[in-house]
Parts: structure tokens; C-alpha cells; sequence
């Protein structure tokens, strides 16, 4: 089973590879950018300091530090701006780019957080169903990937997710 939904906090997560929601300056923030870099150490944010932020859409790799995970994959989703502004199309490619990074880092599983879908607005949803399609066609093409875990921090993002994988 490729894809499976966990309720949970990501940063406990021991899949090969997290993805983190970050923002455009990877220097942190809240959410869930905030609690993997509080439970990875400041290193984290050394090595974030080196990379030179990331677009949107976009995703880069760097170690896990003190989390149970080898890899963080920073990605930044797109802001919510009523559905117009390419922001489906940004959204998948923050899992496509995810998982090419993952397969060309080794990494047998990775899991994702709900991105945009907190203080980027995007309506959880439609976000799931994009998410889940990218993902399912990022497997495929990636097949050295072998699972992908949505983790989910509320019910209301695990019953999303759910519908969407039916
Ligand atoms: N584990 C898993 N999911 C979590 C966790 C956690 N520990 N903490 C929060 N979440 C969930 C939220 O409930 C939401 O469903 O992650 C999802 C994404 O929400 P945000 O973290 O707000 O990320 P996003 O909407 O993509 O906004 C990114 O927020 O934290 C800042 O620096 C970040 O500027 C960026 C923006």
C-alpha cells in the first residue's frame, strides 16, 4: 500500500524522510515548520542558513539532526488566493519534488504533513485531493520510493485525507 494516513505529529515519524511546510526563507516559523525545528536542534537551522531559501513549489533536502527521521525535505506550498493563482499546480509540485529528492537520496519512505492547508489557507479538501494525486503519480515514476505517509495533526485533516484516497 503506497500511500496510508497516520494521525499524528510528524516530527515522531521514522520514515526515512520528512517533509517539512516551510516558508520561502526556510528559517523557520510555527506550525509544523516550528515543531520539526524545535525537536531537530539548532542544527537544523545551520544547515537551513546555507541554502539560500527555496520557491514556491520547490523542495530541498537536508539532514534530519536530533528527529528520528535521516532527512528533512523543506518544500513551500502555495498561499490559498481563491484557487485561480496556480495554486493547485504549485501544490503538487511540492510532492512531486518531495519524492524526486527522496528517490534520489535513497529514501524507501517519506511523509508529508497537510502543506498549506494551516496559516497558507489552503482549503484542506481540495489541498487533499491534489496532494494525494501527486503523490500516487510521484510513486509511480519513483518506484525506489516505496511508501508515502500523510501524517495528520487533527481529524478534520485525517477525514480529508481519507475521502481523498477512496
Ligand atoms: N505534525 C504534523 N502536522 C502538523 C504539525 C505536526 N507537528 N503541526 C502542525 N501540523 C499541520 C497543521 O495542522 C496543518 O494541517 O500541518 C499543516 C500545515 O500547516 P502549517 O504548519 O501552518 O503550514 P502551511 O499552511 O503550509 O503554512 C506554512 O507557516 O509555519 C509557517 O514557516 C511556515 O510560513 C510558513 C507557513
Amino acid at each position: 500500500m503506497p500511500i496510508t494516513l497516520e494521525r499524528g505529529d510528524i516530527t515522531r515519524s521514522d520514515a526515512d524522510a520528512i517533509v517539512n511546510a516551510a516558508n520561502g526563507s526556510l528559517l523557520g516559523g510555527g506550525g509544523v515548520d516550528g515543531a520539526i525545528h524545535r525537536a531537530a536542534g539548532p542544527g537544523l537551522l545551520a544547515e537551513c542558513r546555507g541554502l539560500g531559501g527555496c520557491a514556491t513549489g520547490e523542495a530541498k533536502l537536508t539532514g534530519g539532526h536530533a528527529l528520528p527521521a535521516r532527512f528533512v525535505i523543506h518544500t513551500v506550498g502555495p498561499v490559498w488566493r481563491g484557487g485561480s493563482d496556480g495554486e493547485a499546480e504549485l501544490l503538487a509540485s511540492c510532492h512531486r519534488r518531495s519524492i524526486e529528492l527522496a528517490a534520489e537520496h535513497g529514501c524507501a519512505s517519506i511523509a508529508f504533513p497537510a502543506i498549506s492547508t494551516g496559516v497558507y489557507g489552503y482549503p484542506v479538501d481540495r489541498a487533499a485531493v491534489v496532494a494525494v494525486r501527486a503523490a500516487r503519480a510521484a510513486l509511480e515514476r519513483h518506484p525506489t520510493v516505496l511508501d508515502a505517509r500523510f501524517v495528520l495533526f487533527d481529524d478534520r485533516a485525517f477525514a480529508a485525507f481519507e475521502r481523498a484516497l477512496e
